[in-house]
């Protein structure tokens, strides 16, 4: 069987040595008898995958001591709701940078809890483009600074980070989570979904700083509560089992090609191979956004018009390069080439982009 290149942007490619692990170990587990999906979550087995999934996480990513993992249902959606009910309930206010599509839905749940403060609002631009960080600041008596680290819709992704001083960083990573050293000590939470970096959806990680958990609303519910989670170990209630396991599987892989070193590698080189392509085809493809905030997960870019985006995705289809059309609001293509994606794909993609131009030129 071959397998086709991925290009979706979530749920979006998994090691192919993983789906078949996973395939191999589905009905057996190890040679238990059961399924790992069928198998208590209080179970020896399910343990060491939860807490391999959990270390492994730590390690490769360098997250320091101070901070606790947390592996949560509902992917980061769910966290656009829990963290202003934990942080803002009660009259609290915190600062947003509005990028995108992501930022503004956290935006507009926070704005149901507290009271909010745009630092940054990119609609003249149509969100194509980001504020020199060093030119940002926390406002007095924000509880967090809120951002989303890459734009997944609209192809923006920020490449470095404001001083804001004794206002934590709260950060919505879905897209470029573990994609590359993030200074752990600006920011209070690391929030994503797992479904494009690490694994398959409806896992929420969060990435939280111990001393937060003293900042919690006292009269909120138990599943929504960080304190009960992080002193649980994510094990308050039946966690995500299936996601979390191949997320383990994912982390293996990654810490045998070399951990963030590699990824970093890899990803220099994708996002290289595809760029050139843009720039180098005379106008023929277009990156709408400005070149300075180009995100290196998901590439954006137009042609003349939408006829001929149509073409190209129907001959990309034909050839199993699958999830390239841009998202339904804002039109064109775009290629997501997470963590997972190998080289050769992304170059099979390129050296099509550039016969496509060929025929049409
Ligand atoms: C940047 C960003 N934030 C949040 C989400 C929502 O994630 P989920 O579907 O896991 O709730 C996505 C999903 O694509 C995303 O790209």
């Amino acid at each position: 069987m071959s397998h086709a290149k991925n290009f979706f942007a979530g749920p979006s490619v998994l090691p192919l040595s993983v789906l078949e692990e996973l395939q191999k170990d589905m009905v057996d587990y190890k040679g238990t008898g059961l399924s790992l999906v069928e198998t208590s979550h209080r179970s020896p087995q399910y343990d060491e995958v939860h807490f391999k999934a959990m270390n492994l996480f730590r390690e490769i990513w360098g997250i320091p001591d101070n901070f606790k993992i947390l592996f949560l249902g509902g992917g980061a959606t769910m966290q656009f709701s829990m963290i202003p009910m934990n942080f803002l309930s009660g009259g609290g206010s915190c600062d947003f940078t509005l990028t995108g599509t992501w930022a503004k839905k956290a935006y507009a749940d926070a704005t149901k809890l507290g009271k909010i403060n745009v630092v940054f609002d990119g609609k003249e631009d149509k969100y194509t483009n980001l504020p020199d960080p060093s030119t940002l600041k926390a406002s007095e008596g924000a509880r967090y600074f809120h951002m989303t680290s890459n734009e997944t819709i609209g192809g923006i992704q920020w490449k470095d980070w404001p001083e804001t001083g004794d206002v934590p960083i709260f950060c919505d990573m879905s897209s470029d989570m573990m994609s590359r050293p993030v200074p752990f000590e600006k920011f209070g939470i690391i929030y994503g979904g797992a479904q494009k970096n690490l694994g398959p959806s409806g896992l929420g990680i969060v990435v939280i700083r111990e001393d937060m958990l003293d900042k919690v609303n006292p009269d909120i519910t138990a599943y929504l509560d960080y304190r009960i989670h992080a002193s649980k170990d994510s094990l308050y209630n039946t966690p995500p089992v299936f996601p979390i396991y191949a997320m383990s599987l994912v982390l293996e892989k990654v810490k045998a090609e070399g951990g963030l070193e590699g990824v970093m590698k890899r990803n220099a080189e994708k996002s290289a191979l595809i760029y050139d392509a843009i720039d180098n085809s005379d106008g023929f493809y277009k990156s709408p956004v400005n070149p300075a905030v180009r995100s290196d997960m998901n590439v954006v870019f137009t042609m003349a018009n939408e006829e001929l985006e149509k073409e190209f995705l129907a001959e990309a289809s034909r050839r199993q390069m699958y999830g390239l059309k841009g998202h339904r609001s804002v039109g064109g293509c775009r290629a997501s080439i997470y963590n997972s994606l190998p080289v050769e794909d992304v170059r099979a993609l390129t050296d099509f982009m550039q016969e496509f131009k060929k025929a049409k030129s």
